[in-house]
């Protein structure tokens, strides 16, 4: 299913918008490294894309944990805020938009859309009775909770029980628009099973949900009767509009959803797949507003089979991994992996064989062991020859030719493992035609066409295998070019869709006698191996 195909020219996807209730971990930066793979493979095709991400500061969770720490909510925020955008950077994130759910402007928003849905008729007052999760900030249905009236999510949290006048959404009144809805679109919930899990549960029956509590100063105050905040999810999914206004811009529907809405993509995880695929297009209905075009909702790290996560404390520390392993490696074991959608455990002693073995010996060490034999055998320049001079028999070629496609299929359907594999096999395969071919032996035999042929068939492979993985390791791919002559810097957005277009720079058969190479040094450190498990 090709889930990022889209007639307009313009892409906007979103992470979801943190909330500030702790340090960032592993599991908001995964959803983040693969928003930003996917952002980055649209800019290399040349298509303008926006990439939407934030923090989520309003609500209970977040009241009560500031609290507990003595702190004022805003200051609290402030502090968690940066520490997000302070990860995205080392993560080497290109978001274009970091939305703060406490941002003024963003209330003038969630204002003027409440008054949409008000003058609809969808939203009254009534009372609201049943078990609420501060962690999700959900209720929660008795027949889903564990012993204990604990969480499912949370396992050791237990829920409150809650009996409140809180304003009503009328979800009820979507039932049939949101069936018909997903009937006409079916790629709008990815993947499948997510999908099938939604159907099952908007099929149960539809039931209106509250939109305000009272008792909670953290939030806006319900513009028709303040004595009540907005529920923080639905100030919350506002967010996305809030962040599409230009900075000087009135914070005016009109002016936020102008130019990049619909969105095209939320990423995000399937612990809030409802809100996403029922609640907010629902919303977006009854204001009267086009809906997003897909929800992608992908699985969680575990740690032991568990949900990793702040209010379980089993977290891991995305910094110290940046510290000790790099962006682009920690990128690229949780893209290569974990197969996007599914549940992935995280395993260090897993995570030094996975990128010593990639990065470090296939691909490092090919580009490396090549240009040597370059310098060696062909007094350092790309072999003079072209692409045409190599049959299709050669083995790399074969695989070379296909691959540009097959792995823009694989992007586009947010396979980044398949991705990642396909650029393998052929990284793979080069090591292994070096070993068949000989190519010291075939030097010394004199058949110096053949030596050419070899080094560079392997050499063009490198360097589409760069390009390709570029949008998963840009600075690994970025040395790569370097060394191959080309002076292009795949994290700098403006010049990449010039200098290195998708429709030239994704074929085999590219590089030419002209390149002058750099000198070789290792792309990627090997990482000695942990001694305990
Ligand atoms: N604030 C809401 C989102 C509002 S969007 C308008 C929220 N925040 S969160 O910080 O709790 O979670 C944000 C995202 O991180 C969710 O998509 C969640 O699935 C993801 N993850 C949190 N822990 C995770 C793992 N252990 N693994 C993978 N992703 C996980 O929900």
């Amino acid at each position: 299913m090709n889930l990022v195909e889209k007639t307009e020219k313009t892409f906007a996807l979103t992470t979801p918008l943190y909330y500030v209730n702790d340090l960032p971990h592993i599991g908001s930066a995964y959803t983040t490294m693969a928003a930003d793979v996917v952002v980055r493979f649209q800019r290399l095709q040349g298509r303008p894309a926006l990439l939407i991400t934030g923090t989520d500061e309003h609500g209970q969770k977040i009241q009560r944990t500031a609290e507990s720490k003595g702190q004022k909510p805003q200051e609290f925020a402030d502090e968690i805020s940066t520490a997000f955008v302070s990860l995205w950077e080392l993560l080497n994130i290109q978001y274009n938009r970091f939305i703060r759910t406490s941002d003024p402007r963003h209330e003038a928003i969630v204002k003027e859309f409440f008054y949409k849905v008000w003058d609809k008729g969808d939203i009254y007052l009534g009372q609201q009775k049943g078990w609420y999760c501060v962690s999700c900030e959900e209720f929660k249905e008795e027949r889903d909770l564990l012993d204990g009236h604990r969480c499912p999510i949370h396992t050791n949290k237990e829920v409150e029980w809650r009996d409140e006048e809180n304003y009503f959404f009328r979800l009820s009144n979507y039932q049939n628009q949101l069936e018909a809805f997903y009937q006409s679109q079916p790629d709008f919930i990815q993947p499948e099973s997510r999908r099938n899990e939604v159907l099952k549960f908007v099929s149960q029956g539809l039931q209106d949900f509250s939109i305000s509590r009272v008792n909670l100063e953290l939030g806006f105050p319900i513009p028709v009767n303040p004595k009540h905040t907005f529920y923080v999810w639905f100030d919350a999914l506002l967010g996305y509009v809030t962040a599409l206004l230009e900075p000087d811009a009135e914070p005016t529907l009109e002016n936020a959803l102008g130019k990049w809405w619909p969105i095209n993509l939320h990423l995000i995880g399937k612990d809030i797949l409802r809100f996403h695929a029922v609640y907010w297009p629902a919303m977006l209905m009854s204001a009267s507003l086009p809906v997003p075009q897909h929800v992608f909702g992908h699985g969680f790290l575990t740690k032991d089979g568990t949900k990793m996560g702040k209010t379980l404390g089993n977290t891991l520390d995305p910094i110290a991994l940046i510290d000790r392993y790099g962006a682009d490696a920690v990128r690229y074991y949780f893209l290569k992996e974990i197969e996007f959608g599914k549940d992935g455990d995280f395993n260090e002693v897993r995570f030094i064989n996975v990128v010593n073995a990639d990065l470090a010996n296939d691909l490092g060490n090919l580009l490396n062991r090549n240009l040597n034999m370059v310098k060696k055998y062909c007094a350092g320049d790309v072999p003079s020859i072209v692409s045409e001079d190599i049959t299709v028999n050669n083995p790399l070629k074969a695989i070379g030719l296909p691959l540009g496609e097959k792995v823009k299929e694989a992007y586009e359907a947010l396979s980044f493992s398949q991705g990642c594999e396909a650029v393998l096999s052929l990284v793979r395969a080069s090591n292994k035609y070096i070993d068949d071919q000989a190519p010291w032996s075939l030097y010394k035999q004199g058949q110096q066409q053949s030596v050419e042929e070899v080094l560079y068939a392997v050499l063009e492979s490198v360097r589409l295998a760069a390009y390709l993985l570029s949008p998963i390791i840009p600075n690994i791919s970025s040395d790569i070019y370097q060394q191959l002559g080309f002076g292009i810097d795949f994290n700098d957005q403006k010049q990449l869709s010039v200098l290195a277009p998708f429709k030239t720079h994704a074929k085999w058969g590219l590089l030419t006698n002209k390149q002058t190479l750099g000198t070789p040094r290792p792309i990627f450190q090997r990482i000695e191996p942990l001694r305990q498990l």
